[in-house]
């Protein structure tokens, strides 16, 4: 409706325009029909950032403009129309209907809205239209079918819905649809084509069957249709494509077998992906006669039967998932495959995980390319020893083989391969001590947990000095956990739990200032507990329980912020409970169980919620809220210094311990397998994640973070523009001030609420990179999408200089509207997404950028808290980062120190609003004496 109604508008406007142009018309130019149209698509563009229509004025003939040719002939008609990527935004005008001559309309990669004009379909000479990149809506003017010279028709990446049309015009070669919102089915009809090479319409929503007519199209090259919504069988029409060489119907809901003759049908085959759909049946060996494979992907389907043991015909494959399938090996027969797969001399990628392989993994496995780079093996039921023709694979980036029986030792050589950055040994039944060489990987994860390792951990491991996951818990590891670990600055996740480690937790665990998870349960571990853990800002998760510690809860445990678990249950420990421990906002679960601990419970915080509060088989405790049900405090007191235990007692309390005894056992069996089942899904497995970043890296992506790429600086960062890898991607990287107090917490809080949430109005995190600059300290960065639009505030208050007059940017209202849904909605997503409640905090037009599309992305994350729970609420306990907002913008309550809320957020949002629609900052001047921006817009 609003667009309608801004379209009337417009076109109110495009006709005055066009009087006035009319009455003001002067011959100069040969052909007035072109310059006409012209003019008025240049009247439709309401933003030209880049001033690349500035040539389009008077004194310059229209042949001379930018992106603008001419044919030589007379009469000079214009035969292309060229502006790509220059940030134009606003209407496709319907006057490019009159450019009778034109042969190329290219547009792409610009911001263009509203519908494709249907009076395109006046061009008969069109030959190629690119419109790809841009945010148009509407349907595909079922007009275009009259362009009989079409040939190449891309409209890939915009907004447009509706259907394919079901007339095409009659020559086209190339229909580009993908990343659309386009429905319906597709039509049988698209067989009139019958000049159609390349056609892809993936991510979209099309529904229905593939329609055997498709046969028709004898000269199909690339059928792209994957991410969509189709279903039926694998249509046996396909098979008369003889020239396809690209074919993705991936991650549809396609069921049935595949044909048999797949391969022997399509032998040009380069690419071929039917991964993710619900195929099931034998995997089809004629695959290996579709000898121009490069890529082959069948990943997670049903299939059954065993790899062909003449893949290696497919001399050119690169990549081959067959993962999450149920593929078998259990004979020497079946696993022949892989001295075939020798033959395949430029593998990078190979995945057999999650099928049914079973036994040794043969020795010919090593004469496998030596550019493999991705080995996955994990999820099947391998045996024997570590595979040792993987020493063949010095390139290896991930290497798993998690979830099987290995046994035997792992060998020292891992230690050489450079590039590793990924390992799994976990869940299986590897022996022997932990390879010291393992400390020559730098920039590893190390999952080794859940094995049989002997020996202590070695000292060397604290060289690495990029880990970030140190997991061997569940092995039977002894001696002292080494310090040297937490001393490793990048490290955030260390799991030693279930060895028999003993001695005390060294006190250098204070130096791990980014450590989030510490396990280091069901061990041997005495002493005190180190009071230097309060130092550990950004743990979430302790957990200490079934040791023998000592002494008293470290009062510093109150300093963790960020805690949300606290396991200290079954240890010797004594004291009092720190009443610091209920100012933890985000704590969930404290569990105290079973040690000597005495005196008066607090009542404020986490001890107020009795199901995340355990505390029983402390016989000293007392006081707390009343539904923990302890003895009042001073009860208690007359109650031990007069009796002695009843004899009632003297039997309840050994019968309690008994029975939570089992409780407990059957819980950890619970939770372990739960925890097995987690792992299990994110285990290892192709998934095109941003690669990792080093502070050199960076440094050569900024030019050295030099003043000419800094885009913007913050209370505790700054954030810098720069090209990463082949320079093709443009990134943001936001650098941390370290020397700053709270650039630290902000760094984690950015990483915590931006780790799992995923929103188109939100920024996008690449990757994070956290390691030593040159000097030796500490770097930490963060790396987003760049935003080519800068921040909503520039674009509210910047002038530009119009005529040498100052003026502010023209912004429509179509385009405020849409910033403020975009905006809506990314709040919406971030208060009510499945992960829990994420506060912004700071939510306000410079933390709002714009992409080039003027699709508005909220971002700066740097006050933002996850909510755990709104019955949290303790209207007593100030929070602590109550008044932490931006003046003008943080809600009246947060003065009068208030919780973080969503409400606070919604009220940002609504000062935000005003702001868009009024351009006045709510801290502007005339904002004095009780007239607030609110009240003003009433
Ligand atoms: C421009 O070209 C069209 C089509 O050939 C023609 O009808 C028209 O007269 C030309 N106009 C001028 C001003 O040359
Ligand atoms: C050009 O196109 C516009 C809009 O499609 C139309 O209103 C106008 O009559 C056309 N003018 C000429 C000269 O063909
Ligand atoms: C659209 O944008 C992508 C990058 O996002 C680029 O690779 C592609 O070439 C663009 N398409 C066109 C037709 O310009
Ligand atoms: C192809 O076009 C003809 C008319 O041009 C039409 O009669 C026929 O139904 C079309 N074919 C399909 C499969 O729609
Ligand atoms: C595979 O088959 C099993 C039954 O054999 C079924 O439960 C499962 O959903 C199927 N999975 C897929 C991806 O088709
Ligand atoms: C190995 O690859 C070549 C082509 O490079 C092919 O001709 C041959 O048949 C393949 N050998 C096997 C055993 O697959």
């Amino acid at each position: 409706m609003k667009d309608a109604v801004i379209g009337q508008f417009l076109l109110v406007l495009i006709a005055a325009a066009s009087a006035t142009i009319q009455a003001v018309t002067t011959s100069t130019h040969s052909n007035q029909t072109d310059w006409l149209s012209l003019l008025e698509f240049k009247k439709a563009i309401i933003l030209d950032p880049e001033r690349a229509l500035a040539s389009w004025n008077e004194s310059t003939h229209l042949c001379d403009w930018e992106g603008v040719s001419c044919r030589t002939r007379d009469p000079r008609r214009v035969v292309s129309l060229h502006l790509a990527n220059l940030g134009l935004a606003g209407h496709i005008s319907p006057w490019l209907g009159n450019l009778t001559f034109l042969r190329n309309l290219a547009l792409p990669t610009n911001t263009f809205t509203g519908e494709i004009p249907s009076s395109l379909g006046r061009l008969r000479r069109l030959q190629t239209l690119f419109l790809s990149n841009n945010t148009l809506q509407g349907s595909i003017p079922t007009s275009l079918a009259n362009c009989s010279s079409l040939k190449v028709l891309w409209l890939n990446n915009n907004g447009l819905d509706g259907q394919i049309p079901a007339d095409l015009p009659p020559n086209l070669q190339q229909l580009q649809l993908s990343t659309n919102d386009i429905g319906g089915t597709i039509p049988p009809s698209i067989a009139n084509a019958t000049a159609l090479r390349k056609l892809s319409c993936a991510f979209n929503r099309i529904e229905g069957r593939i329609p055997d007519e498709l046969a028709e199209l004898g000269g199909l090259e690339i059928l792209y249709l994957g991410s969509n919504l189709l279903a039926g069988m694998f249509p046996p029409a396909i098979l008369n494509l003889s020239s396809l060489t690209g074919l993705g119907f991936n991650t549809n809901m396609l069921s049935g077998e595949v044909p048999s003759d797949l391969g022997n049908s399509l032998p040009n085959l380069q690419i071929l992906s039917l991964a993710q759909n619900l195929f099931h049946g034998k995997l089809p060996h004629s695959f290996v006669n579709a000898s121009s494979l490069r890529v082959l992907d069948i990943s997670t389907n049903n299939f059954t039967g065993v790899v062909p043991s003449s893949i290696g015909r497919l001399s050119k494959l690169v990549k081959l998932n067959i993962e999450t399938n149920k593929v078998q090996a259990r004979n020497k027969q079946e696993w022949d495959f892989v001295s075939s797969l020798a033959n395949c001399t430029e593998l990078q990628g190979l995945s057999l995980a999650s099928n049914l392989l079973e036994g040794q993994v043969p020795n010919s496995l090593g004469n496998l390319s030596i550019n493999l780079q991705y080995l996955f093996l994990g999820q099947n039921r391998l045996a024997g020893n570590f595979p040792s023709g993987i020493a063949n694979f010095p390139n290896l980036i991930i290497l798993g083989l998690d979830y099987n029986r290995f046994t035997g030792v792992v060998p020292h050589w891992l230690g050489a391969f450079k590039f590793l950055q990924k390992l799994s040994l976990s869940t299986n039944m590897f022996t022997g001590n932990i390879p010291s060489s393992l400390s020559n990987l730098s920039q590893l994860i190390e999952l080794l947990d859940t094995n049989q390792f002997i020996g202590h951990i070695p000292i060397s491991l604290g060289n690495l000095q990029s880990l970030e996951t140190l997991s061997v818990s569940s092995n039977k590891l002894h001696g002292r956990v080494p310090e040297g670990i937490f001393s490793i600055s990048t490290i955030r996740e260390i799991g030693l739990s279930s060895n028999n480690l003993d001695g005390q937790l060294p006190a250098e665990v204070g130096n791990a200032k980014q450590l989030v998870i510490l396990l280091l349960s069901a061990n041997k571990l005495s002493g005190d507990i180190p009071s230097t853990m309060g130092a550990c800002k950004s743990l979430e998760d302790i957990e200490l329980d079934s040791n023998i510690f000592s002494g008293n809860i470290p009062v510093s445990f109150g300093n963790l912020f960020g805690l949300k678990v606290l396991n200290l249950s079954y240890n010797n420990l004594t004291g009092s409970v720190p009443a610091s421990i209920g100012n933890l906002q985000h704590l969930e679960q404290l569990d105290l169980l079973f040690n000597h601990l005495e005196g008066k419970v607090p009542v404020h915080g986490i001890f107020k919620n009795a199901t995340a509060t355990h505390i029983d088989g402390n016989q000293g405790l007392c006081g707390g809220a009343s539904n923990l049900h302890l003895p009042s405090c001073s009860v208690m007191s007359s109650y031990l210094s007069k009796h002695r235990l009843p004899v009632i007692l003297k039997v309840a309390i050994p019968l309690a311990c008994m029975l939570s005894l089992l409780a407990m056992v059957i819980f950890v069996l619970l939770w372990q397998r739960k925890n097995h089942l987690k792992t299990s899904i994110s285990s290892l497995s192709f998934d095109g994640k941003f690669p990792k970043v080093s502070y050199k890296d960076l440094v050569r992506a900024t030019d050295g973070f030099s003043l000419s790429n800094l885009i913007g600086t913050g209370r505790y960062s700054s954030v810098y523009r720069g090209k990463i890898l082949q320079e093709e991607n443009v990134v943001a990287v936001k650098v941390f001030c370290l020397e700053t107090r709270g650039a630290q917490r902000s760094f984690i809080a950015e990483c915590n609420a931006l780790r799992n949430v995923r929103h188109r109005n939100l920024v996008r995190i690449l990757t994070a990179c956290s390691s030593i600059d040159s000097s030796g300290n500490d770097f930490k960065a963060l790396v987003y999408e760049f935003m080519p639009g800068g921040d909503l505030h520039n674009l509210l208050y910047s002038t530009e200089d119009n005529d040498n007059s100052l003026k502010r940017s023209y912004i429509s209202l179509a385009q405020r509207l849409s910033i403020v849904v975009g905006v809506a909605d990314a709040m919406a997503y971030l208060h009510h997404n499945h992960h829990g409640s994420i506060v912004h905090c700071d939510l306000k037009p410079s933390n709002i950028l714009l992409d080039n599309d003027m699709v508005a992305h909220v971002g700066d994350f740097a006050l933002a808290r996850l909510q755990v729970s709104s019955s949290f609420g303790d209207s007593t306990s100030v929070s602590s980062v109550a008044i932490r907002g931006t003046i003008g913008y943080v809600a009246p309550e947060y003065g009068a120190g208030g919780q973080v809320s969503t409400a606070a957020d919604v009220y940002s949002f609504g000062v935000v609003l005003l702001e868009i629609f009024i351009r006045k900052s709510p801290t502007d001047g005339m904002f004095k004496d009780g007239l607030s921006i609110a009240k003003f817009a009433e």
